[in-house]
């Protein structure tokens, strides 16, 4: 959802080019949105290139450098007004003194907007956040210095808003934090600010995360934030573990193929050092034994809150009630939260909008609150009671794919936690998992199903118990990245409706693992679907004899019904995988998505 980058170097000489350090920037946080991309450059006149389309588009228009300027980028995806280069941010006052970008919405912005018009404002672009430069210049004309300028107008937003601001004749960028992530770098070269750490990653591994409610100034030696009342804040700086190339393309084609190989290590990193086999128990990071009352309640959006499903059945297999919601249905779910209530919000960002809310809602009644999430320092970790994290390492591709799979671990941890035992088998599973993902990478034959089925009407998915989320998932996969028609559908479900869709041209992917009576009763769809001429891909583990009804079969090393599923998702991740290659999608960065989706 927009990524913000902004940078002072600390010596025109000795530092990185400003250009060259936006650029690098922008491109870092590109998985935030594409649509169009812009810079400004103060030097002691504001120059703004700004371009629809991705940052290539805007490269070919900058200078070649700009060594002593002050700079602010960003990438933005479209909430108000369509991408455009009129509509791309960074938006300027009337006498462009001061250029602003802006991640969030502004929900007041009409009102702004007309008051401002009725001063005689011309705006320039459909954006919500052209109000902000125009509200600056206001309390410029006013005769406000630049940075009480800043924090007046930001007082005026209502909203979510992390923005940034440099002014023609000033070396500071000025830049405040309301519900959407704004992290500072620091170093003896300079200072910089963005969204996302990946954007200046390259440069400094030294970062303070900012608060709600926090302003920022950033000069060329310093850092400085202050809170709402104008009051210095004491900041602490951390130090990033992960390196740039981990959030590299490392030699793949495609981020997302990079990350569907990262899965053995992402699962290793997920389990390492928190389930103790001898004393049989699970220690996570720093959660306390908890006590709750009613139903375990799941907050998550996609793909994540697909991973909460197979928490649900794990839970509920344990004995504990819990529920998964969607998160932004989670207040007209009407739910029973109270402060005896345990609230889990997965997210792997840590910042998605809607789950930040039914979060804070849970907050705000004295719910006990779980935050699973892969990004250290994101608003989940910092507003949560508790944290799990996933530990995945950054995921960049927009199509969730290694995080997917340390959920999945997590929720197996934190059922066996919750339950206050350790199923011996399943952990014993699972630590098999990262091996047999192996084993499925290297022999997989999904790239040749997928060039079978690259002109396929529509992909259906099935699934029964733990593989029903898996084959939500599989369709989710499908559809963001190959822009393809795909549902997901609980197997016994086909034939109350949607077996009406299937025809020739639409194959069925079924996951059948073991040979028990779920599978028996999945190869029964099978036998439905077949008979109605879909061709079948079953993903299996060879224990049953779906083969025999299935034109292709694409293996699963031997697994439980739990695991089971971790190993069929690498699968049809796979297919997707390669049905959008064969269509030359835009695999990384679909169209119309964002990776971080910090709107409701
Ligand atoms: C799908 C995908 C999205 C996210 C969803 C929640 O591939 O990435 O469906 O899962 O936007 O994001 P997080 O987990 O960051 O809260």
């Amino acid at each position: 959802m927009c990524g913000i980058i902004g940078y002072v170097g600390a010596n025109a000489l000795t530092s990185p080019d400003t250009l060259e350090v936006l650029l690098n920037g922008l491109n870092g946080l590109e998985y935030r949105g594409y649509d169009s991309a812009g810079v400004a450059l103060s030097n002691g006149s504001l120059e703004v290139y700004k371009h629809e389309g991705q940052v290539s588009n805007l490269e070919s228009m900058l200078p070649q450098s700009a060594p002593d300027s002050v700079g602010i980028g960003h990438t933005r995806w479209s909430t108000h007004g369509p991408p455009s280069d009129r509509n791309a941010h960074p938006h300027t006052d009337t006498h462009n003194r001061v250029a602003v970008v802006h991640n969030g919405i502004i929900e007041n912005y009409e009102e702004l907007k007309t008051t401002l018009q009725a001063q005689g404002v011309t705006f320039e672009s459909d954006t919500d956040t052209e109000v902000v430069p125009h509200l600056i210049a206001a309390e410029l004309e006013a005769g406000a210095d630049e940075e009480t300028a800043f924090r007046r107008a930001i007082d005026q937003l209502e909203g979510s808003y992390a923005i940034a601001a440099v002014f023609a004749d000033s070396e500071t960028i000025y830049a405040a934090r309301h519900e959407s992530p704004l992290v500072i770098g620091v170093s003896d070269e300079g200072n910089y600010l963005a969204s996302d750490v990946p954007a200046f990653i390259r440069f400094t591994d030294r970062v303070i995360y900012i608060d709600d409610g926090q302003f920022v100034t950033l000069d060329r030696d310093s850092v400085t934030v202050t809170d709402s009342e104008g009051h210095t804040v004491e900041t602490k700086t951390e130090t990033i573990s992960w390196s740039p190339e981990d959030a590299g393309k490392s030699g793949y084609d495609h981020y997302m193929l990079k990350e569907i190989h990262e899965q053995p290590a992402a699962l290793r990193g997920c389990l390492r050092g928190r389930v103790n086999e001898l004393e049989r128990s699970i220690t996570l990071d720093s959660i306390p034994p908890l006590e709750w009352e009613g139903p375990i309640m799941f907050v998550a959006c996609g793909t994540s809150y697909h991973a909460t499903l197979g928490g649900v059945q794990l839970l509920e297999e344990r004995g504990m009630h819990a529920v998964a919601y969607q998160a932004s249905e989670f207040e007209a779910a009407r739910r029973p939260v109270g402060e005896n209530s345990l609230v889990i919000a997965v997210t792997q960002s840590g910042e998605t909008a809607d789950t930040m809310r039914a979060m804070r809602e849970a907050n705000r009644v004295g719910a006990t609150t779980v935050a699973v999430t892969n990004v250290v320092g994101s608003s989940a970790s910092r507003e949560a009671d508790h944290v799990l994290y996933i530990r995945a390492g950054p995921e960049i591709g927009v199509a969730a794919t290694k995080t997917f799979a340390s959920q999945q671990a997590a929720m197996v941890l934190l059922a066996s936690a919750l339950h206050g035992e350790i199923d011996p088998e399943l952990v014993q599973a699972l630590r098999t998992v990262p091996d047999s993902i192996q084993t499925i990478l290297d022999t997989s034959d999904a790239k040749a199903v997928a060039e079978t089925y690259a002109d396929a009407d529509a992909y259906f998915f099935i699934g029964r118990g733990p593989q029903y989320p898996v084959a939500l998932e599989g369709a989710l996969k499908m559809k963001e990245i190959t822009y393809k028609h795909a549902e997901g559908f609980a197997a016994g479900e086909l034939k109350h409706g949607p077996l009406a869709l299937v025809t020739d041209n639409t194959p069925v992917f079924a996951t059948v693992i073991g040979d028990g009576p779920r599978a028996r009763k999945t190869i029964g769809n099978i036998k439905e679907v077949e008979a109605r001429s879909a061709p079948v891909v079953a993903i299996t583990d060879g224990r049953s004899d779906v083969a025999r009804y299935a034109d292709h079969v694409l293996e699963v090393p031997e697994a439980d019904d739990v695991t089971g599923s971790m190993l069929a998702n690498v699968q049809l991740q796979l297919v997707s995988y390669w049905v959008a290659h064969g269509l030359g999608r835009s695999i990384d960065k679909p169209r119309n998505l964002a990776k971080s989706v910090t709107v409701e």
